[in-house]
């Protein structure tokens, strides 16, 4: 599962562009209602970002419509999605009730079923501006609850860090996704952060559940990522996803191009394991056959704009 080959000019110009739209042959199991991810964890560079647009790309290749927040102030998610995040109103000016949440919606280039939410630069205040507000922890969800039925996921993108913007994350959602790098110290922190999952799950949110973890930057090389790797599937048996996302060069080049590696080069290694972990995740929310069924929800998959076909399943 090795990435590193380099990408030369004529190859990097060429994939510069998002060319037609993407989806997959085979379209995706439908959750029964909106499922709302937060993807945290209070160390940067961990892959939370690259998890978020990556997943959420995936998913909304399988034919689900799919929101992704980036509530981060650096705009790493945005920049990924290609979507304006340096003039436009974002997720700032909503939780500052300046605008409504609808107003400040991306479409995604490329992806007919991908929503960005984008950050800014003032973001970055909205920490110190939150304190003196009314139910400060809760402006997310308000806005999230206005738009979450036009959507099958959402994925809200965490800045590095346990304060306000992470707390209206918790708050806003239903399930929570860790992502683990595989490196030193991958778990150092993570007490802190199922320390405030279990504070924010006690005092406002009782809803939310730590569904999701996932391995990042795995090397299989090493010792290392397979010590990380065990250690996580002892403690989060169910939860995790054990589809590691090996350490890929073309994963972290795809943001330089503004694109998701799963338009980037969708049959690299790295594309192929963030499709396998979506898929799982589609697999995980499907509707049970005793829940009801929403019919606008079940409509039939339009595969006529097909251009890439992932050989799917987990392996
Ligand atoms: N699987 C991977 N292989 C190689 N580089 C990666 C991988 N996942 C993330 N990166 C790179 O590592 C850096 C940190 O990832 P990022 O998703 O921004 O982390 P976070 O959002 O947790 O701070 C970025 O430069 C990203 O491109
Ligand atoms: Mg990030």
């Amino acid at each position: 599962m090795d990435d590193s080959r380099e990408t030369t000019p004529a190859e990097a110009s060429a994939s510069n562009k998002v060319i037609g739209v993407r989806r997959l042959k085979e379209a995706m199991a439908k959750p029964a209602s909106t499922r709302i991810f937060t993807v945290a964890n209070q160390k940067g560079g961990v892959g939370k970002t690259t998890s978020t647009v990556n997943i959420a790309a995936a998913l909304a290749m399988g034919g689900l419509r799919t929101l992704v927040i980036d509530l981060d102030p650096q705009g790493n998610a945005s920049t990924a999605l290609g979507v304006e995040h340096r003039t436009s109103a974002g997720v700032y000016e909503v939780l500052m009730g300046s605008a409504p949440i609808a107003t400040v919606i991306q479409k995604v280039a490329g992806f007919p079923e991908l929503d960005c939410i984008p950050s800014n630069t003032s973001l970055a205040n909205a920490e110190i501006n939150l304190v003196s507000m009314v139910a400060r922890e809760l402006q997310l969800k308000e806005a999230i609850d206005e738009i979450s039925v036009n959507y099958d996921y959402i994925f809200i993108d965490c800045p590095p860090s346990l304060g306000l913007l992470t707390i209206n994350a918790f708050a806003a959602s239903k399930e929570l996704l860790i992502p683990i790098q595989t490196e030193y110290y991958a778990l150092e922190g993570l007490s802190q952060l199922l320390e405030t999952y279990t504070l924010v799950k006690k005092r406002l949110n009782p809803a939310l559940t730590l569904s999701t973890i996932i391995l990042t930057m795995f090397d299989s090389r090493t010792r290392l990522s397979n010590d990380v790797a065990a250690n996580v599937r002892s403690h989060f048996p169910t939860e995790l996803i054990d589809i590691p996302i090996p350490r890929a060069v073309r994963i972290s080049e795809a943001p330089s191009y503004n694109q998701t590696v799963m338009t980037y080069d969708p049959l690299s290694p790295g594309a192929i394991a963030y499709m396998q972990i979506a898929r799982e995740i589609a697999e995980r929310g499907r509707v049970k056959e005793t829940e009801p069924i929403d019919e606008e929800l079940n409509s039939p998959f339009n595969s006529n704009v097909v251009n890439i076909n992932y050989k799917g399943g987990i392996a």
